[in-house]
């Protein structure tokens, strides 16, 4: 086998994040992307360009994931994927999910530069809406591609505008009579590696490059309204209210004890989002509608902890004499990495004498559910401070390009099996 015959270039993986960068609807407060926003758009548009520009073969699919090839010698054997997401959170940084799939490109570009035809063919993909930012649901391109989201569910999906994501396809030309040929049969794809930040601090606790990543661990998420009775602030004694945020609050401190009292060291619980109607500072609120995330590498440990909070729902309703109504988002189960993989990737860290950390991520990613139907493994590379979802978020390029020599060298091993 032909040996690659640079190492991946912190320059270049710099060029295009901060070219990706530029395609933000916020910048007086780090990045926003939102899936088919006109920045979104241009910036799925600008990393086809660089697709392009490496001489590969772009497609997209129904739900817009896109698919760059480089053709191996046999057509014959299943490809080997790499990459993540390029839409964000609002007000974000700029390297969650795009950090993979510039190494993606990166690593092409380095099999190109050497000359180097890969047996089995490589691509890039970028996954369509990890986030779930504009339709609730997180992973939407990388959850129909394991089949858990059909054209019913898109017609279902609703923006905080109404429009369903069937109908936002539709509009942008994406053939809806596609969607059923989205996901990917078992086999169909040799193995898939993402590169991520950490978005953590273990990393940069133990002062090592390269997190590998044993497990995923998995989100259940609810939207709930609580509906109480509107009142005024003055007048209405404290026991004849049905004070909706104070349910809320109930809630929120109840998923905080329950998952500080798990025994998975990995289980955490958010309430991240809260509308309070009418929001006024002499008005008890009648109707709250909130977030719950709750997350777990431990499928077991979640579900009860889960079953805990539907127990204790029917108990603020019943006390505080207020309404809930509560819509289960999705409830997804976390993905382990291949052991094979894992130790393609063990055996290029060791060879490239770079320190390593095996690891769960607390974080979902688009390989969760690509593990559905391929074997996956994901590399880490260190957050600054650990923060994520943040305009703060930083990652060194030369600890992405770090990270990319050892997907890279990985990548080819996978593809000339
Ligand atoms: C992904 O962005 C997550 O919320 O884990
Ligand atoms: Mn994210
Ligand atoms: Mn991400
Ligand atoms: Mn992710």
């Amino acid at each position: 086998m032909k040996l690659l015959t640079e190492q991946a270039s912190a320059d270049n993986i710099a060029r295009i994040l901060e070219k990706l960068d530029t395609f933000n609807s916020d910048p007086s407060r780090g990045t926003t992307r939102v899936l088919f926003t006109p920045v979104e758009i241009a910036g799925r548009n600008y990393i086809k360009e660089e697709m392009a520009a490496l001489g590969l073969t772009v497609r997209e699919d129904a739900i817009g994931n896109i698919f760059a090839a480089l053709p191996g010698t046999d057509p014959s054997l299943a490809p080997v994927w790499t990459g993540s997401h390029i839409d964000t959170v609002l007000q974000a940084g700029m390297y969650d999910g795009m950090a993979g799939v510039v190494a993606g490109l990166e690593a092409v570009r380095l099999i190109r530069a050497a000359g180097i035809t890969p047996k089995r063919t490589i691509e890039v993909v970028v996954y369509t809406s990890e986030e779930p930012t504009r339709f609730g649901l997180n992973c939407l391109g990388s959850r129909a591609l394991a089949g858990a989201l059909t054209l019913e569910d898109a017609e279902r999906l609703k923006d905080e505008e109404g429009r369903t994501l069937a109908e936002v396809l539709a509009d942008l030309g994406y053939d809806l009579a596609r969607f059923k040929d989205i996901p990917i049969a078992r086999g169909a794809v040799h193995g898939a590696i993402e590169l991520h930040i950490e978005q953590g601090a273990v990393l940069e606790s133990l002062g090592l490059p390269i997190g590998l990543v044993k497990t995923i661990s998995a989100p259940t998420n609810f939207e709930v309204s609580v509906r109480g009775k509107q009142s005024h602030a003055g007048s209405t004694p404290m026991h004849l209210r049905h004070d909706a945020f104070l349910a809320c609050c109930e809630i929120a401190l109840e998923l905080e004890r329950l998952a500080k009292a798990s025994t998975s060291p990995d289980t955490v619980g958010t309430v991240g989002k809260v509308e309070v109607v009418p929001n006024a500072s002499n008005v008890i609120s009648g109707l709250v509608q909130f977030s719950i995330d709750i997350r777990d590498s431990d499928y077991e440990t979640k579900s009860k902890l889960v079953a805990g909070l539907q127990t204790f729902f029917r108990e603020v309703e019943a006390r505080r004499k207020v309404e809930l109504d509560i819509r289960q988002i999705n409830d997804d189960k976390p993905t382990h990495s291949d052991p094979a993989i894992l130790g393609l990737l063990e055996e290029a860290c060791i060879k490239k004498d770079i320190p390593y950390h095996k690891m769960v991520s607390g974080a979902f990613h688009d390989s969760m559910m690509v593990g559905r139907f391929a074997p996956i493994a994901m590399i880490f590379v260190p957050s600054k401070d650990g923060i994520s979802h943040n305009p703060d978020e930083f990652t060194e390029y030369g600890d992405i390009a770090k990270g990319t020599d050892i997907l890279v060298e990985t990548l080819l091993r996978m593809t000339m099996e």
